[in-house]
């Protein structure tokens, strides 16, 4: 276990980012690389930090929705999803508000920005301590596996950043990204946040983005999420390669992990990304997976999946 890091270790971390430096902390979703969202320098670290192409907009996490009324304008549909969702794995994406503060280079000069007030005590404490808005995107190499414990930040980032460490993400996969379009609901990213959830609670159709559409997340690139082995969609895994299995699995004679033996999709989703860290570090040349049912979090993993398949660009 790791001890939960104490008031002094999360008001220094608030001193190094109000100072511009770079943080990685834990969200219910996955760890993030923290920076001052209203200081361009430290923002430009992130994307020297994670070789991340200059166009992806980042996510600004915010300690509420006071906070994230300061930066954007919301729509009474916009709110109604920040009260209902947040503290939680749901990005809004949101308007500008002129005056908002936040470095150019955060928005990547869009006139919109990804908000999002995640559901994790540290997360919050230290946004608390910092009294600004921080971007924080995947604390990982661009393009790599995201990740969902302190140690794989480390070993990703080579120790670059310090990181808040807080144990396993309960969640494991990224938020859920929507915009609001007058009175609809467009999902830009499947994520911790089942569609059918928010289908449920607000009793209309959540629609998904159309590829090039006038809304869409800029970042969604065909070849993300990848592990250095190769990857390949399928039921039966061949000799030599790692197997991820989910559901019961009949016998494999190699090195296998298994999502969820009982199906279960929350399950599948936490175990996503740390068993593809666990399988590519045994060496494998190629891993195979198991598809998963396209429903709930279901459409989340399969995103993951797809892009982590992906011809390598
Ligand atoms: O769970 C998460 O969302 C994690 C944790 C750390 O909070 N963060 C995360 O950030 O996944 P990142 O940078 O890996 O993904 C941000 C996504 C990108 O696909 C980007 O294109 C999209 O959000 N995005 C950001 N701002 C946007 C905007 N104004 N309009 C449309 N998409 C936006
Ligand atoms: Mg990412």
């Amino acid at each position: 276990m790791s001890t939960f890091p104490d008031e002094e270790a999360i008001a220094q971390a608030a001193a190094s980012l109000r100072a511009g430096k770079l943080v990685a902390f834990p969200t219910e979703t996955v760890y993030g690389l923290g920076a001052d969202a209203t200081n361009a320098d430290a923002v430009l670290s992130i994307y020297e930090t994670k070789g991340r192409p200059r166009f992806n907009p980042l996510i600004a996490h915010v300690a509420d929705l006071a906070m994230a009324e300061t930066l954007a304008v919301f729509s009474p549909l916009a709110r109604a999803l920040a009260e209902r969702f947040w503290p939680g794995p749901l990005s809004i994406v949101v308007p500008l508000r002129p005056g908002h503060g936040l470095a150019d280079v955060a928005t990547a000069g869009l006139d919109t920005v990804a908000l999002r007030m995640p559901d994790h005590k540290i997360a919050l404490a230290l946004l608390r301590a910092v009294g600004r808005p921080l971007s924080a995107p995947s604390a990982n190499p661009s393009g790599k596996l995201s990740p969902t414990t302190a140690e794989q930040v480390r070993r990703g980032l080579g120790g670059r950043v310090p990181v808040l460490d807080g144990g396993a993400c309960k969640a494991g996969v990224e938020s859920t990204i929507v915009a609001v379009d007058g009175e609809s609901i467009i999902q830009l990213r499947a994520g911790a946040l089942a569609r059918e959830e928010i289908e449920a609670a607000f009793g209309r159709k959540v629609i998904r983005a159309a590829k090039g559409a006038k809304i869409s997340a800029p970042g969604m690139l065909l070849s993300h999420y990848a592990p250095n082995a190769a990857m390949r969609l399928d039921t039966v895994p061949q000799p030599g390669e790692a197997f991820l299995a989910f559901g019961p699995a009949g016998d494999f004679d190699g090195e296998v992990r298994n999502l969820s033996p009982a199906g279960e999709l929350h399950e599948a989703a936490r175990n996503l990304f740390s068993m593809l860290h666990e399988l590519d570090a045994t060496g494998a040349k190629v891993i195979a997976v198991a598809p998963v049912p396209h429903e709930g979090l279901g459409e989340a993993i399969n995103d993951r999946l797809q892009r982590a398949a992906a011809p390598r660009g």
